[in-house]
């Protein structure tokens, strides 16, 4: 990836779309979860929701990304908010996780699981989890049928793999799952949470590179990605599933 995208994308709160309330729903709808879970947050990123977990669990929490900038963000926090005993991060490739088998209670990843794919994630994580284990994943999902030329085109240059509920719902099925709950992540979790803070970035950014039109190109495609989101939101969202072992 080129600089100007990490310049883009480093130092925001989030990667991805989220919000507090969001991971709170989908970490309440898991009954019966030990007192202290265990937690594989995979695709942390920057690790906004790795710290919700921990204010909503008194569990531990392995935080595993492959981009060390975002490790190291989210290590400062830790330390700042006294969390070093709770919530450890590792440098760990999705694809090629190493750790022993039912590992864990809860496997977590926000806007992440789409780099292995969604049916591929949830089929080679699954060995990590312990029986009564439960799986949260946000996934890009369609959310009406007949989206606009222009909605349809943009997502799948973006994400051709992208799925409806139900397609997704047959994953699960099909990948030795059973659905808890489902939900679509509200606009405020796009345009405020993930949208607000790197349109401020951007803006910057075309300042400081207004004479180079390569960097200008990276920002105005940040800039199309957003306005994409905002004209076609009722057409495409994150689903949040709660999943566990069936
Ligand atoms: C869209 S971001 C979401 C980050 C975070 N969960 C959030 O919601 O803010 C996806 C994350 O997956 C990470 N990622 C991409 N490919 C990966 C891989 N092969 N192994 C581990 N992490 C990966 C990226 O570095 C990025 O932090």
């Amino acid at each position: 990836m080129s600089d100007i995208f990490f310049e883009i994308h480093n130092d925001n709160p989030r990667e991805g779309p989220g919000n507090f309330e969001s991971t709170k729903r989908a970490f309440q709808a898991m009954k019966n979860l030990p007192g202290k879970p265990s937690i594989l947050d995979i695709g942390c990123g920057p690790g906004k929701q790795t710290l919700d977990l921990a204010q909503l669990t008194k569990g531990s929490i392995t935080a595993v990304d492959n981009h060390e900038p975002f490790l190291a963000q989210l290590d400062k926090l830790v330390i700042s908010q006294g969390l070093q005993k709770r919530v450890r991060t590792m440098k760990a490739d999705m694809f090629s996780l190493n750790f022993p088998p039912r590992s864990f209670d809860v496997i977590w990843s926000e806007g992440a699981i789409y780099f292995i794919g969604f049916e591929a994630g949830l089929r080679s994580w699954k060995r990590f989890l312990k029986p009564k284990g439960y799986i949260a994943v946000s996934e890009l999902t369609r959310l009406k049928t007949n989206p606009p030329q222009e909605a349809k085109d943009f997502w799948e240059g973006a994400y051709p793999a992208m799925r409806d509920v139900t397609g997704n719902l047959a994953i699960i099925d099909s990948a030795g799952y059973s659905l808890i709950e489902n939900f679509t992540l509200p606009e405020s979790a796009w345009l405020e949470e993930y949208y607000g803070p790197l349109q401020k970035r951007v803006e910057k950014l075309k300042v400081k590179y207004q004479n180079n039109p390569e960097a200008l190109k990276v920002l105005a495609a940040e800039d199309s990605e957003r306005e994409s989101y905002r004209k076609y939101a009722a057409y495409y969202g994150y689903v949040f599933y709660i999943i566990k072992q069936s």
